[in-house]
């Protein structure tokens, strides 16, 4: 069994256990039989071994108390953020999302903020992925430090087409790192998401919108004032018109990708960004993601036509990308007319 399969099939196993959708029943008899084939661990032995691999005094020991089947998974994935001090501890499990558990953290010292929040995810998600083709259409892989592979490695194209082990990795990795990338891009862009702290092998580090009692709601889990619906209509909608002004589209919006907290909202959840350039399928992504925020305010009364919103966004985006083709073309005119 190559290293990816054993990480999967240990994986598998927490996932049996862990998956929400699954009755009490069913995860109860798949417990069973797969004790004796993976042997249990002690708390001890994991952190120590951890300890043991990062070299450091004292060790990864979390606050957090992880579940049995939580913690091997959980450790591995938040030690390499350990190790580069960008994170101290794991304090609270904030949420057991459809492909990630997100964390509460203490930062490392170079992070200026109380708390911060790891996204690690699950690992049957890099099996199955949303990364179903009408996403990842017209996407390139990115590597490790995020910058698009050559369509020339053949090697690397070969072992994703083909799903080898290695190229189960690097489309992993990919995926995580579009994640990280679009969460930065967008961040010193100014749009309302959290600011990225860090990337691992498996989870994101970023702000952590909420207090030490609570994390943030959804805004599907929040009933607005009066007077606030409007404003946050359109910041979200400022939002979606900055992305898409950078060629971007969530893809997955709506109102539970949306925090809010304090009277703002923060967008969240990007693994499935797509390329409003390249992406045959990203005008109906684009209208989908607009017609899912409308549908969400009309109930206080906002009402604004999706489809008419989403065109005048769509065709503004076009307008303004062809100008810059054609402002580049007569810029290569003039260069070339000056020799
Ligand atoms: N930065 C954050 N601060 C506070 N809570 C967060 C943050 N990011 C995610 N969460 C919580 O974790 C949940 C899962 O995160 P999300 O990125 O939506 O992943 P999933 O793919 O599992 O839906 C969210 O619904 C939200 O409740
Ligand atoms: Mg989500």
């Amino acid at each position: 069994m190559n290293h990816i399969d054993s990480y999967e099939n240990e994986y598998e196993r927490y996932e049996t256990l862990f998956d929400p959708k699954r009755s009490d029943r069913r995860a109860r008899r798949a417990r069973k039989p797969q004790k004796t084939r993976m042997p249990k661990k002690p708390t001890e032995q994991v952190v120590s071994e951890i300890a043991d691999a990062a070299g450091l005094e004292g060790g990864f020991n979390p606050t957090y108390t992880p579940a049995r089947y939580e913690e091997g998974w959980l450790l591995n994935s938040l030690e390499a953020l350990y190790d580069q001090q960008l994170i101290t501890d794991v304090v609270a499990l904030v949420k057991g999302g459809k492909e990630a558990n997100v964390y509460r953290c203490a930062p490392g010292p170079a992070i200026n903020a109380p708390w911060v929040a790891a996204k690690v995810y699950r690992p049957r998600m890099f099996r199955q992925l949303r990364n179903d083709k009408r996403y990842r259409q017209g996407r390139v892989i990115l590597t490790a430090d995020g910058r698009p592979a050559k369509e020339t490695d053949h090697r690397l194209m070969r072992a994703i087409g083909k799903k080898t082990a290695f190229g189960v990795e690097v489309a992993h990795k990919s995926w995580l790192m579009y994640e990280y990338t679009t969460l930065q891009r967008l961040h010193e862009a100014g749009a309302a998401v959290p600011q990225p702290y860090g990337v691992s092998g498996n989870a994101i580090l970023m702000d952590y919108i909420g207090d030490e009692q609570l994390a943030a709601p959804l805004l599907s889990e929040v009933r607005l004032e009066r007077g606030e619906a409007w404003p946050l209509f359109e910041e979200l909608i400022r939002n979606v018109e900055l992305m898409l002004g950078m060629g971007l589209i969530h893809g997955d919006l709506s109102a539970y990708n949306v925090l809010y907290w304090e009277g703002a909202v923060t967008l969240i959840d990007f693994p499935q960004v797509t390329d409003a350039r390249t992406n045959s399928d990203a005008r109906a992504i684009f209208e989908r993601d607009v017609q899912r925020l409308c549908e969400y305010f009309a109930r206080y009364g906002v009402r604004r036509n999706a489809s008419g919103l989403a065109n005048s966004l769509w065709d503004r985006f076009w307008r303004v990308a062809e100008a810059d083709v054609l402002a580049d073309l007569s810029r290569l005119e003039d260069d070339s007319g000056d020799e």
